[in-house]
C-alpha cells in the first residue's frame, strides 16, 4: 500500500457528512487536508480538531476564484496539492412535474459547476508536477436511474462520465494522474436536509435511518483509494450498506 503520510488532500463539502468524516479518517493516516465548504463554524471546529494537519476557507465551489484561493491555501501551508476530494453536492429532489427550476439550476451549479471548477483549479498544478488524484462523489443516483429526483440523478451520471473521460485522457496524454468514482448508496448526513417537505421525504427520510451507512464508510473508501501504490488506479468504488437492495 502507498503511504498517506503528508499527502496534501483538498475536501470540498468538508463542513458536513462525508467530506467531514473524511478529512477525520485522512488526518488519522497522517494526511494534511485543506477544507472547503460555506459555513465557516464547521470548518473552524473540524480545523481546531484535527490541529495542524488542517487547513480551512470558507468558500463556495460554484466560484472558479474561491477554488483557486483554496489551491493557494493549500501551497503556501503545506507547500503542494497531491490530491483533490470534490465531494460538495446538494439534493433538494422533487418530481420534474413539479417545475422546480431554481433547485434544478442550484443542483447544476454545485453538483456539476463545482465539480469542474475544483478540477479546473488544480489540475494545472497536477500537469506540473506529472502526479494527482482527482476523486469526485457521486452517487448510486450516478448509474441508474431514479424517478423522484431526475436532475440530481442526471448531474451525478455526468460525474460518471466526465470522470472517467479523463481518466482515459490522462492515460493517453502520460499525465499520471489517477481517478476515483464513488458511488454511495444511502449515507446517514444532511443531504436530505434541502429537500422541500412532502410524503415522500418522509419515507425517504425513514428509509435513509433504517438503511443508510455511517459517512465513515465511504471516508474509509476514499483512504483506500488515496493509499494505493502509483501505478494502481482505484476507477469506481460502489459502496452501500447491507440493509440496501
Ligand atoms: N448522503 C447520501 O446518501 C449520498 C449518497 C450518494 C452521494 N452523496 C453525495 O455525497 C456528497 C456529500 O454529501 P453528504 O451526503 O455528505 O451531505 P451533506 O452532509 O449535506 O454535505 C454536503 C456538503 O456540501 C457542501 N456544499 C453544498 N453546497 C456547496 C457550495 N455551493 N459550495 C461549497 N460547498 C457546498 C456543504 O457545505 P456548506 O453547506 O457548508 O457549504 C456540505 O459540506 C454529495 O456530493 C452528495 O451528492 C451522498
Amino acid at each position: 500500500m502507498g503511504n498517506l503520510k503528508d499527502q496534501v488532500v483538498l475536501i470540498t463539502g468538508a463542513s458536513s457528512g462525508i467530506g467531514a468524516a473524511t478529512a477525520r479518517a485522512l488526518a488519522a493516516q497522517g494526511a494534511r487536508v485543506v477544507l472547503s465548504a460555506r459555513r465557516e463554524g464547521r470548518l473552524q471546529e473540524l480545523a481546531q480538531q484535527l490541529g495542524e494537519r488542517a487547513a480551512y476557507l470558507p468558500s463556495d465551489v460554484a466560484s472558479l476564484e474561491d477554488m483557486q484561493a483554496l489551491v493557494q491555501l493549500a501551497k503556501a501551508r503545506f507547500g503542494r496539492v497531491d490530491a483533490l476530494f470534490a465531494n460538495a453536492g446538494i439534493m433538494p429532489g422533487s418530481q420534474m412535474s413539479q417545475i422546480r427550476v431554481e433547485d434544478w439550476m442550484d443542483m447544476v451549479e454545485v453538483n456539476i459547476k463545482g465539480v469542474l471548477n475544483a478540477m479546473a483549479a488544480v489540475l494545472p498544478d497536477m500537469i506540473a508536477q506529472q502526479r494527482g488524484h482527482i476523486l469526485v462523489t457521486s452517487s448510486a443516483a450516478g448509474l441508474r436511474s431514479v424517478p423522484g429526483n431526475a436532475v440530481y440523478c442526471g448531474t451525478k451520471h455526468f460525474v460518471r462520465a466526465m470522470l472517467d473521460s479523463f481518466r482515459m485522457e490522462a492515460v493517453a496524454e502520460g499525465s499520471g494522474i489517477r481517478t476515483t468514482t464513488l458511488y454511495p448508496g444511502a449515507v446517514k448526513t444532511e443531504l436530505l436536509h434541502s429537500i422541500a417537505p412532502s410524503p415522500e421525504k418522509d419515507a425517504v427520510e425513514q428509509f435513509y435511518e433504517q438503511a443508510g451507512l455511517d459517512p465513515e464508510g465511504i471516508a474509509n473508501a476514499v483512504v483506500y483509494a488515496l493509499s494505493q501504490p502509483p501505478e494502481v488506479d482505484v476507477s469506481d468504488l460502489v459502496i452501500r450498506s447491507i440493509r440496501e437492495g
